[in-house]
């Protein structure tokens, strides 16, 4: 039997900017465990990042897409489909980006067509993926669909602002089009929860080395890594998951059971 779990499967995987990002480490474990994929990000990350670096390494197509736009998914999807020679068994969306937050607005102080566009890269850009998905039937039956997200959805994290009610959002939509591909084709919807990890995306909230400290302390595992978030994604991506659907799932060393860790306190 081959202990490649993701054998055989074809994927697409969206958000790898540079080594940092947990996107590049999740193709990389794709591919290490059996998959074949194609790798986007929006066009201007094409000049800014390292994409076509990773491309090359992993044999894989790189397609840029702007996720906001509906007719880039569109090409996106069909030229997946093409490349990999069939159905798309898996997909990561790894997109994070607020604009009031990179132009430093406090949260009592938010631009509104700033929040939209938040909204519209962060969060609506994942319902774009999954309506334009099911309206081609790009998605083999029993497939993963999985969001990566963070726990400001649930709880206060004064500097993450506007990202997170992104987040919020972004849940939602893994529940509700969780239930509709779910019923329709049984694909699987998931978000995954993660540690702060330090990436371009995750750096740029203020104070972000207090918080990764912080969280790194009240964790009884330590923050989870990059590394060890793709290691999740694969099974998450494997046949090992398929009846789990619909869910919020921490990988954060146990952060988000915790209510007081002595570690943190000064006695
Ligand atoms: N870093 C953390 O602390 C942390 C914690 C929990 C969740 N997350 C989430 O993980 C995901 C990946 O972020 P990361 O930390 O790896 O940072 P990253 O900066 O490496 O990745 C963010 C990606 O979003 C892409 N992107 C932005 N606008 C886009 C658009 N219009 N179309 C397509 N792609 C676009 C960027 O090019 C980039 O590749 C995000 O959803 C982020 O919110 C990050």
């Amino acid at each position: 039997m081959s202990s490649q779990i993701l054998e055989g499967k074809r994927g697409i995987v969206f958000g790898a900017l540079d080594e940092q990002s947990i996107a590049w480490h999740v193709a990389e474990k794709c591919v290490e465990q059996g998959a074949r994929i194609t790798l986007t990000n929006a066009p201007v990350a094409m000049r800014m990042g390292k994409i076509f670096e990773l491309g090359t390494k992993l044999k894989a197509e790189v397609i840029p897409a702007d996720a906001t736009l509906t007719e880039d998914l569109d090409g996106l999807l069909q030229k997946s489909m093409e490349v990999l020679g069939g159905k798309i068994d898996f997909i990561l969306h790894s997109i994070g980006m607020s604009l009031n937050v990179r132009k430093g607005r406090s949260y009592t102080d938010l631009n509104y067509e700033f929040m939209q566009k938040t909204f519209d890269i962060s969060s609506i850009s994942f319902h774009k993926l999954m309506q334009c998905a099911y309206k081609q039937d790009a998605i083999s039956d029993g497939g993963s669909v999985l969001a990566l997200t963070y726990i400001a959805a649930q709880r206060i994290f004064p500097d993450y602002s506007e990202m997170a009610e992104s987040k919020a959002l972004l849940e939602s939509f893994a529940r509700s089009f969780g239930y509709h591909y779910g019923v329709a084709k049984k694909v699987r919807v998931n978000t995954i929860s993660q540690s702060p990890t330090w990436t371009t995306a995750g750096s740029g909230v203020k104070g972000f080395k207090e918080f990764f400290d912080y969280a790194d302390k009240m964790s009884p595992l330590g923050n989870a890594s990059a590394d060890s978030c793709a290691d999740y994604c694969v099974v998450m991506f494997s046949d090992l998951t398929r009846m789990v659907t619909m869910q919020n799932l921490y990988h954060d060393g146990g952060f988000s059971s915790m209510g007081m860790n002595p570690a943190l306190l000064n006695l």
